[in-house]
C-alpha cells in the first residue's frame, strides 16, 4: 500500500528518536519515498547521516537551507507528500502544531501541508496526561490528525507507564491501514444526509434544531477518503460542507424527502444523520405574521418519516439511521432499527457532554439486528465516521451487498 507513496517522516527531540530510524528503514523497504525532517533537538539523539543513509534522501533541518533555487523547500515537500508521519512526536512538537507555530523546518512544512498527518506521541506519562497536552491532541484530532497511541512499559525517565513510542511495526501498520482505507468503499455510491431541516412559519420565521451538519459532513468526508462516490443532502447547517461531493441543498423535511427518494435507487449505502423535523406548520403564512393577542397557537402536523419510507422501499441498499436519544438508548435504538427496516442504527445519547449536536465530538453506540455491535468512547466526529464506515464496509463485504 505504501509502495510509490511520498511520505515525510518528522523526527522530533526525544529519546525514542532512534526508533525513527527503524521506521524510516521499514517504510523505504516497503517502497515508500521517504523524506526526513528532523528538529534540532532530534539531532541530539540521532544523527541526520543515519536518516540520510536509510532514506536515501537528503535530511532537512533548517528552513533556510534552500538547496534547489527552483523551489521553496518546505512548500515543495508539503505539496508532494501523500502523508506526513511525526514519530516520535514530543509534547512540544504537538503544542506547536496545535498552535500553528512555524519556527523550524518541520513546523513550517506541517503548516503548508494539506495531506493527512499521523502523530505518534512519546513522552513521560505525566506529560502525556497533562491537560495542556490532552487538549492539544484533542484539537489536532478534531482537525483530522490521526494518532498512534503510545505503548505502556519502561520509560527512559524510569517510570513504568504509558508514554513510550509505539513500535515501528505498529506505526507502519497504521500507515498501511490509512492507505488501505482508500479502497474500502471503492465503487460504492453513498448518500448521506446532514444538518437540520427548516419548517417555515412565515417568510422570516421557521422551526429548526441545533444540528450543525458536522456529523453528516464527517461521514461524507470519510466516505470520500474510503473511495466512495458521495451524494450529500444537506439541510440547515452551520459548518462548511466538504468539497468533492455531489451536494444537494434542501430546507424542509419534504424537500429532503424528495431529494433523497430521487436518488435512492442508485445508492448502495444510505446514512441518515440529519435531524429531520417530526412536525411542520399546517398553515405557512405568505406574509410576516403580526402580533395578535397574548398567545399564539401553532397548529402542527406530522412530516413524512424519510428513513421509514426508505426502509419500506429498500432493495439492495444498506440503510443506516441515527437515533438522538436521552434515555433507554438500546430500547429506542432497536425499536427504530426494526420499525424503519435499517441495517444499522447509530445511537447518540445527546444528553452526554461531548455527544450529539453541534460539537466536534460524539459518543455513539452502533446497533445491528443482533444488538449492540460497538460502543465508541468520546471521539472526534471524524473518527466516529471512519469507524462507522469500517463497520458498514465489513458488513457489505460479508453480505456481498450493494448494487452491481
Ligand atoms: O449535525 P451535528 O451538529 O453534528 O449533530 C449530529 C446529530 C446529533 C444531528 C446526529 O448525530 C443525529 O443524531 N442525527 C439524527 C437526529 C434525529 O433526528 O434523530 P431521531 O431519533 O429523531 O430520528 C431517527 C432517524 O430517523 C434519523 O436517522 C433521522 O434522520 C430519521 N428521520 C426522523 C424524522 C423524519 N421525519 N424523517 C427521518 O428520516
Amino acid at each position: 500500500m505504501v509502495n510509490g507513496k511520498t511520505i515525510i517522516l518528522g523526527i522530533t527531540g526525544g529519546i525514542a528518536a532512534y526508533k525513527g530510524a527503524a521506521l524510516c528503514s521499514k517504510l523505504v523497504q516497503a517502497g515508500a519515498n521517504v523524506h526526513v525532517i528532523m528538529t534540532e533537538s532530534a539531532t541530539k539523539f540521532i544523527t541526520p547521516l543515519t536518516l540520510q543513509t536509510l532514506s536515501r534522501n537528503p535530511v532537512y533541518m533548517d528552513t533556510f537551507d534552500e538547496r534547489d533555487p527552483a523551489v521553496v523547500s518546505h512548500i515543495h515537500l508539503a505539496d508532494h507528500a501523500d502523508l506526513i508521519v511525526i514519530a516520535p512526536a514530543t509534547a512540544n512538537a504537538i503544542a506547536k502544531l496545535a498552535g500553528g507555530h512555524a519556527d523550524d523546518m518541520l513546523s513550517t512544512t506541517l503548516l503548508a501541508a494539506t495531506c493527512p498527518i499521523i502523530i505518534a506521541p512519546a513522552m513521560n506519562v505525566h506529560m502525556y496526561e497533562h491537560p495542556a497536552v490532552v487538549h492539544n491532541m484533542e484539537l489536532l484530532a478534531s482537525r483530522g490528525a490521526m494518532f498512534v497511541e503510545p505503548g505502556t512499559g519502561q520509560l527512559a525517565c524510569g517510570y513504568v507507564a504509558k508514554g513510550r513510542l509505539a513500535e515501528p511495526e505498529d506505526i507502519v501498520a497504521a500507515i498501511h491501514s490509512w492507505f488501505d482505507a482508500g479502497s474500502k468503499l471503492k465503487g460504492k455510491r453513498l448518500l448521506v444526509t446532514a444538518g437540520g431541516t427548516m419548517e417555515r412559519l412565515d417568510p422570516v420565521r421557521y422551526l429548526t434544531n441545533d444540528s450543525s451538519g458536522k456529523m453528516g459532513f464527517a461521514i461524507a468526508e470519510a466516505a470520500l477518503l474510503m473511495g466512495a462516490e458521495v451524494t450529500l443532502v444537506a439541510g440547515r447547517t452551520t459548518a462548511a460542507p466538504p468539497s468533492g461531493v455531489n451536494l444537494i441543498r434542501v430546507e424542509s423535511a419534504q424537500q429532503m424527502l424528495e431529494a433523497v427518494t430521487g436518488v435512492y435507487a442508485e445508492m448502495d449505502i444510505v446514512v441518515k444523520s440529519a435531524a429531520v423535523a417530526d412536525y411542520r406548520a399546517v398553515y405557512v403564512s405568505d406574509q410576516k405574521l403580526k402580533k395578535n393577542g397574548e398567545n399564539l397557537v401553532l397548529e402542527l402536523e406530522r412530516t413524512t418519516d424519510i428513513l421509514e419510507t426508505l426502509g419500506k422501499r429498500k432493495q439492495h441498499q444498506f440503510l443506516v439511521g441515527f437515533a438522538a436519544e436521552t434515555e433507554q438508548i438500546e430500547h429506542y435504538a432497536m425499536d427504530k432499527l426494526t420499525r424503519k427496516n435499517c441495517d444499522l442504527i447509530v445511537a447518540n445519547d445527546v444528553g452526554l457532554a461531548g455527544a450529539g449536536f453541534n460539537g466536534d465530538t460524539n459518543i455513539v453506540q452502533v446497533f445491528g439486528p443482533e444488538g449492540l455491535i460497538e460502543a465508541m468512547p468520546l471521539l472526534s466526529k471524524r473518527e466516529v465516521a471512519l469507524r462507522l464506515l469500517d463497520i458498514i464496509a465489513e458488513r457489505l463485504v460479508f453480505s456481498g451487498g450493494g448494487k452491481e
